[in-house]
């Protein structure tokens, strides 16, 4: 037996064999015993503690994490190195082994932990004893990964994590790796202090984000009453500048597809063939080109019908967030920024629908000239959809206005791939205001509200399914290069949101359930 105190806080913690659990409410401070169902892996259990006495200050908390940062950083290196990129098959076992790492660091502290399977990837279910009168909190988050290539652009391999100028440069790093570990760090320091955590935190982390997230939104009924709860946690988006932390309030939806386009049975010669038969790859350029005019306006039928406006008070809102459209156009490279007429930089990303083309396929792509008529070409595109577009009615009129443009002599066949309505939380929780005093106490600064353009498809389902509030949360930068070489999250940005994370626990728990 361990016996420890700290201020006023006096503990003990006995070593014992697995048992069930006890009552673990914070709240009955003169006698608290709990039993976590899971042993510690390094061969100690835990299974109990006695405290008495006031609670250890959060700000002593925070002083124990000041002083063993590089263990925090060595933990997210390890997972880092662990390649579990969703979308390709290859990584199967990586993917297993990042669950796995993530279960272990969380039955670690104690947690009891289970590693569902599904169809795809597995997921995580972790959580901490249920503190009566106080609310519950589910933390998602991901831990897969998207592709890293192309690799020749990384200074170093994306699964050879480095620290250079402050920052950790990996896969993964600020999508979703990084920022995700700052609450798994703070609940796992917390625990590890020996004293209760004052609100019931569950932990659920899926491996299929970066695809969509199909097994997770079929398998959510079911997980209804094991998700139970007053608030769901997310942080896998950017604060709003460096410097400016920010609460993300809305997300965008999205529709992928992937278009093939037939002609020739197969390559032709375009000397002997040219000019009498419709070559795929102009045809599947001019079907792309026709979905979008030169104003950014979508061509499809009825696409902006369901699309919600923004608010005077919003639009007002994000006049006042500084932007610097120069200064954002040459940090990503481009002479000048583009988009739809009439609407700010913000607006575009954050609540404008748009068109991409993701990767165009088609002919030679081997050194030197081809002269040839390919026989196929294909495009990997999306939609970023907004309040209140629905995907499948975008889909239904995409079918519609491919039909209506295409060249004679090809024919055309559609993919869809994901799907997701955009997503917009309610900014005036009691939870919201716990994140932002959380926020500020960690980063010195008040967050502002913010809207980003990326999508997290299950965000909404957690919404509807759960009923629940949803805290957007992002530690992260936009020059983060998610998604691209060099992806990096910021050392001081991981250390921060761990502050803020426990901050935030300390401050949920001053509420009470069901607010
Ligand atoms: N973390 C991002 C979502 C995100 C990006 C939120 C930028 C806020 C700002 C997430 O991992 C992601 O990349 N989602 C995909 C979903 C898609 C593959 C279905 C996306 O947005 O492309
Ligand atoms: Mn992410
Ligand atoms: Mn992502």
């Amino acid at each position: 037996m361990l016996v420890y105190s700290t201020g006023s806080n006096i503990s003990a913690r006995f070593f014992l064999p697995r048992f069930g659990r006890f009552d673990p409410n914070p709240r009955t401070r003169f006698l608290s015993i709990w039993f976590p169902k899971t042993p510690f892996s390094t061969g100690e259990i835990l299974i109990g503690h006695i405290q008495t006495g006031r609670h250890m200050s959060v700000s002593e908390l925070l002083d124990t994490l000041q002083s063993d940062q590089q263990r925090l950083l060595d933990d997210l290196i390890q997972w880092l190195r662990i390649p579990s990129v969703s979308s390709d098959s290859r990584h199967i076992d990586d993917t297993q082994k990042a669950c796995q790492w993530i279960a272990d660091k969380l039955s670690g502290a104690g947690l009891s932990v289970e590693i569902l399977p599904t169809e795809g990837h597995p997921m995580v279910l972790a959580e901490t004893p249920p503190v009566p009168g106080a609310p519950t909190v589910v933390v998602y988050g991901h831990y897969d990964v998207q592709p890293a290539e192309p690799l020749n652009q990384w200074t170093t391999p994306p699964f050879e994590p480095e620290v250079r100028d402050g920052n950790l440069y990996a896969r993964g790093a600020t999508d979703d790796k990084g920022q995700l570990l700052t609450h798994v760090q703070s609940v796992c320091r917390w625990l590890e202090t020996g004293r209760p955590l004052p609100l019931q935190i569950k932990f659920l982390i899926e491996g299929e984000e970066e695809i969509g997230s199909a097994n997770l939104e079929r398998l959510l009924p079911e997980l209804r009453e094991r998700l139970a709860c007053d608030c769901v946690v997310i942080s896998d988006s950017s604060q709003y500048a460096d410097g400016q932390p920010a609460i993300t309030y809305g997300l965008r939806g999205i529709a992928t597809y992937e278009l093939q386009v037939d002609g020739p049975s197969q390559d032709l010669h375009s000397g002997s063939f040219g000019g009498a038969v419709m070559n795929p790859a102009i045809a599947l350029t001019q079907m792309l080109s026709s979905l979008i005019d030169s104003e950014g306006r979508i061509q499809i039928p009825g696409y902006y019908d369901d699309v919600r406006d923004l608010t005077d008070t919003e639009r007002r809102q994000w006049q006042d967030l500084p932007q610097d459209d120069d200064a954002f156009a040459k940090a990503i490279g481009v002479d000048e920024l583009a988009g739809e007429l009439g609407f700010s930089t913000n607006e575009r990303r954050w609540a404008r629908p748009t068109f991409d083309i993701n990767g165009l396929t088609s002919g030679h792509q081997g050194e030197g000239g081809k002269t040839i008529i390919p026989a196929t070409a294909s495009a990997k595109f999306s939609f970023r959809l907004v309040p209140d577009q629905d995907p499948e009615k975008v889909t239904a009129g995409l079918r519609k206005h491919l039909d209506q443009h295409t060249p004679t002599g090809v024919r055309w066949s559609l993919k869809c791939g994901h799907g997701a309505v955009g997503m917009l939380a309610n900014t005036d929780s009691p939870f919201m205001k716990a994140a932002s005093d959380a926020i500020e106490q960690a980063f010195g600064v008040s967050p502002v509200l913010i809207r980003e353009g990326g999508s997290i498809p299950i965000v909404t389902r957690f919404q509807e399914v759960l009923g629940c509030d949803c805290l957007l949360l992002g530690w992260g930068l936009s020059d983060d290069n998610a998604h691209s070489p060099n992806e990096k999250f910021r050392v001081d940005d991981y250390f921060r949101g761990i502050q803020a994370s426990a901050i935030l626990w300390d401050e949920i728990g001053k509420l009470n359930a069901n607010t």
